[in-house]
C-alpha cells in the first residue's frame, strides 16, 4: 500500500486533473472549483497524497453552513435559532486506485476534529452532509454513524467537546 501523507491544504500546483473517484460530478467539481473555492475562502479543502509521487489519494472539504431546525432531532430542537449554525461537510472522495484502504475513514475523522476545532472559535452545532445516494449513505453509517429518518436529504453530526471522539454519532436523515 502506498506511503499517504497527512491531510494538509489544497495547493495551486496540485495535479487535480489526474484525481479519478470514480464520480464524475466530484472529479469535475474538484478539477474546476476546488482551487479557487478554497483560495476565495468559500470553502476548505485538504488533500492527502502517495508520500513517493504527489499523485493526489484523496480530498476533503468542509464550509459554514446552516440547517433548518426542523433537521435536527425532536429532541435537540428546543431552545435553538432557525437555521441552526453548522458546518459543512461538502465532498469527500478517494482516487479509484485506492478505496477500500481505509483512508476515506481517516479523511473523515480529521474533517470532524477539523470542525470541532473551529466550533471553539466560531459557533457551530455540528457537521452536517448531504449523501449523493445510499451507498454514500451506507458509508457514512458504516463510519459509525447511525441512520435515522426516512427520505432525501442531510446527515448530522452533533458536536461534543469530549475527546477522542469529539462528534457525537447519532445522524440525522432529514424528513
Ligand atoms: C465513498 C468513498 C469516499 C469511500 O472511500 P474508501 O476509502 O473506499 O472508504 P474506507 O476504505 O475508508 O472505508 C471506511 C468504511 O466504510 C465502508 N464503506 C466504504 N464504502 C462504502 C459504501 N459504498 N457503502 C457502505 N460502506 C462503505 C468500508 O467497508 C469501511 O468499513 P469497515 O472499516 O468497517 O470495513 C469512496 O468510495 C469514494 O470516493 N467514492 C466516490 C466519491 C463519493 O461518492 N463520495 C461520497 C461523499 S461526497
Amino acid at each position: 500500500m502506498a506511503e499517504v501523507t497527512l491531510p494538509r491544504p489544497l495547493s495551486e500546483t496540485d495535479d487535480r486533473g489526474r484525481f479519478d473517484c470514480g464520480r464524475e460530478s466530484l472529479n469535475h467539481w474538484f478539477l474546476r472549483h476546488a482551487w479557487a473555492n478554497h483560495a476565495a475562502g468559500i470553502s476548505r479543502t485538504n488533500v492527502i497524497c502517495d508520500a513517493a509521487t504527489a499523485e493526489i489519494i484523496g480530498y476533503v472539504t468542509l464550509s459554514a453552513a446552516q440547517v433548518e431546525r426542523a433537521f435536527l432531532p425532536k429532541s435537540q430542537q428546543r431552545n435553538k435559532p432557525d437555521p441552526v449554525p453548522a458546518t459543512l461537510l461538502g465532498q469527500l472522495a478517494i482516487h479509484k486506485d485506492h478505496q477500500g484502504k481505509g483512508h476515506a475513514r481517516s479523511l473523515l475523522l480529521f474533517a470532524l476534529r477539523a470542525a470541532l476545532r473551529a466550533s471553539r472559535e466560531i459557533g457551530s452545532f455540528g457537521v452536517i452532509t448531504h449523501p449523493l445516494d445510499d451507498s454514500v449513505r451506507a458509508f457514512y453509517c458504516q463510519c459509525g454513524k447511525s441512520g435515522g429518518g426516512e427520505g432525501e436529504g442531510h446527515m448530522a453530526a452533533r458536536s461534543r467537546a469530549r475527546e477522542p471522539h469529539p462528534f457525537n454519532t447519532h445522524c440525522v436523515i432529514g424528513q
